[in-house]
């Protein structure tokens, strides 16, 4: 069984939707889970405009809960995807060894390989941040499903 984790900071706005996004594409045989790399949030539901937009294109991620990423993760998933350079650098730190660090994956470089792009954080923005975030991970998350399946 495959088992894919998405990562932001506060896991309330970016990493709870790219969770719904993913899992949507693949059948219950795949593990999606999300986490934060700040404890900020720990059980809050996502931001309701993340399930604004989610409920948008008919995804319900309002029964997700807030977590923060912990050092087991590396051993429960087999794929680790962030959303931003900070992300990846927080997630990094925390790696025991080469394998850890290999699982850690900028979820955008799935769409643009090599490029580093980053999903902008849209906790502060309007709700077109979240349009936005939203199109980026679906495009992501389409490649993700179609490699992993
Ligand atoms: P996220 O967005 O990392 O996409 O969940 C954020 C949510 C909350 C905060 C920062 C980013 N915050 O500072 O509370």
């Amino acid at each position: 069984m495959t088992k894919i984790l998405m990562v932001c900071l506060g896991n309330i706005c970016r990493s709870p939707l790219a969770e719904g996004i993913l899992q949507s594409k693949l059948s219950k045989d795949f593990i999606v889970d999300s986490a934060g790399t700040a404890n900020y949030h720990v059980n809050s539901t996502p931001d309701k405009r993340s399930i604004a937009v989610a409920r948008k294109y008919g995804l319900d991620i309002s029964n997700l809960r807030g977590r923060q990423f912990d050092i087991s993760d590396f051993d429960l998933f087999d794929f680790i995807y962030v959303m931003d350079e900070s992300n990846f650098q927080n997630v990094v730190k925390l790696a025991r060894n080469a394998e850890d660090i290999a699982k850690v994956k900028l979820i955008l470089n799935e769409v643009h390989p090599g490029k580093n792009y980053e999903v902008p954080d849209p906790y502060y923005g309007g709700d077109n941040g979240f349009e936005n975030v939203y199109q980026m991970l679906d495009e992501a998350c389409d490649n993700i499903a179609k490699n992993v399946l």
